[in-house]
């Protein structure tokens, strides 16, 4: 069976290089269930630069097929982008919030000469798996490794790490920890606990009784992230002195009406801020807040989805349509633009973009609405998570 299908995926890589003039995107992502917020992100991201460029490359017709996985799934990542490959014949395959989702389909690019843009997933080794793996997100190693200066800025000396038991969970645990011991601090306990959690009271009791000054969090934004945030601040850990520090998946924006008043204050270190004050990115917000339809419901995924787009048309371009993955790739090495983050560059040998990093804190606006509020920038990260312990 399994070499049936590669042998489909091979045949039909040769065969549809000549009739492509509409260009299909696969973009698997959570569209249901729990996360179906940050899927619904990926899509305003994508009908954002649909909207913003046209839906044509040169004389190419882009179409989008969306496949829904609820959540991390790598059986059913890795079915749908065989099926999106053999039976829709997409030329590239997209979008993946998830990294245990995006690892599943890598070892299909090669035999199915398809190129895969990841709009999320964040665990550094992503792009070692295929050379046809390309990034337009971040890595919770360059989102984690900032926000651990920040701490010893203030003085803080131990901190207690926690963590989703998962691969961004584990870049992020040792990105903190390397950046914050080298800055002579110490972390005196690292939690990792599953994915699944969602009670998180007795982390709470555990993050007090170790007498650390900050926490140090990681977990995939969505239901997770608004639940720990929530058990902080109820469980009087910020009364108690217990600073909060994380990457910005914490504070995503359409959870800050929820946490209201008690997430102000919380610092975070991020690539994105739906706030970011640049023409380019009130445009985007213009865009994306009409493709969503709720502007409160923006979060950073449409950026990465955006983004990704942007790759994918120039990909598109640099092939003239033809199916050429290793054409395509080779086309965005070293790809600069104005991102509505901010400026970025595809680096030329890890394929995943040279960003800068802000230090934002959750913060009222005038307007009563909470928002990241951006203070210091971290200018043109690469991914620390590629070298460490090279
Ligand atoms: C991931 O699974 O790589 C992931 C998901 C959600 C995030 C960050 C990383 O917020």
């Amino acid at each position: 069976m399994k070499r049936y299908i590669m042998a489909a995926i091979a045949a039909l890589a040769l065969s549809s290089a000549a009739y492509a003039d509409t260009i299909k995107v696969g973009v698997i992502g959570p569209f249901s269930g729990p996360f179906a917020l940050q899927g619904k992100n990926f899509k305003a991201g994508i009908d954002a630069y649909i909207a913003v460029n046209g839906n044509k490359v040169g004389d190419h017709e882009v179409e989008v097929i969306y496949r829904d996985v609820p959540q991390p799934d790598p059986a059913q990542s890795k079915a749908l982008a065989q099926e999106l490959v053999i039976k829709e014949g997409v030329q590239y395959l997209a979008g993946f919030y998830f990294t245990p989702d995006a690892m599943a389909a890598t070892p299909l690019l090669k035999q199915a000469n398809v190129p895969m843009v990841i709009m999320n997933a964040a665990t550094s080794a992503i792009v070692t798996k295929s050379p046809y793996v390309v990034r337009t997100s971040f890595t919770t190693w360059q989102t984690s490794t900032p926000i651990a200066q920040v701490a010893r800025d203030k003085g803080i000396g131990k901190v207690i790490s926690v963590v989703s038991d998962y691969g961004p969970g584990v870049d992020a645990e040792n990105a903190f920890k390397a950046a914050f011991e080298t800055a002579g601090g110490s972390v005196v306990e690292a939690i990792r606990i599953p994915l699944a959690t969602n009670d998180f009271s007795p982390i709470m009791q555990r993050i007090k009784d170790s007498g650390a000054e900050a926490v140090f969090a990681f977990l995939p934004s969505g239901p997770t992230t608004l639940g720990f945030v929530k058990a902080y601040n109820e469980n009087g850990l910020k009364e108690a002195g217990v600073q909060f520090l994380a990457p910005g998946d914490l504070t995503q924006e359409s959870d800050l009406p929820a946490l209201g008043e008690a997430a102000t204050g919380i610092l975070t270190t991020f690539h994105y801020a739906v706030s970011h004050d640049s023409p380019e990115n009130k445009a985007f917000v213009e865009a994306a807040s009409k493709a969503i339809g709720n502007p409160a419901e923006l979060s950073f995924p449409s950026v990465g989805a955006y983004d990704g787009m942007h790759v994918i048309y120039k990909m598109i371009e640099a092939t003239g349509g033809e199916q050429d993955a290793e054409k395509a790739v080779e086309a965005v090495k070293g790809l600069s633009w104005q991102s509505p983050r901010g400026p970025v560059t595809i680096d030329p040998e890890s394929r995943h973009l040279t960003q800068n990093i802000y230090l934002r804190e959750v913060a009222k606006g005038d307007d009563g609405k909470y928002y990241n509020k951006e203070i210091q920038t971290f200018e043109n990260q690469g991914d620390p998570g590629l070298t460490a312990g090279k």
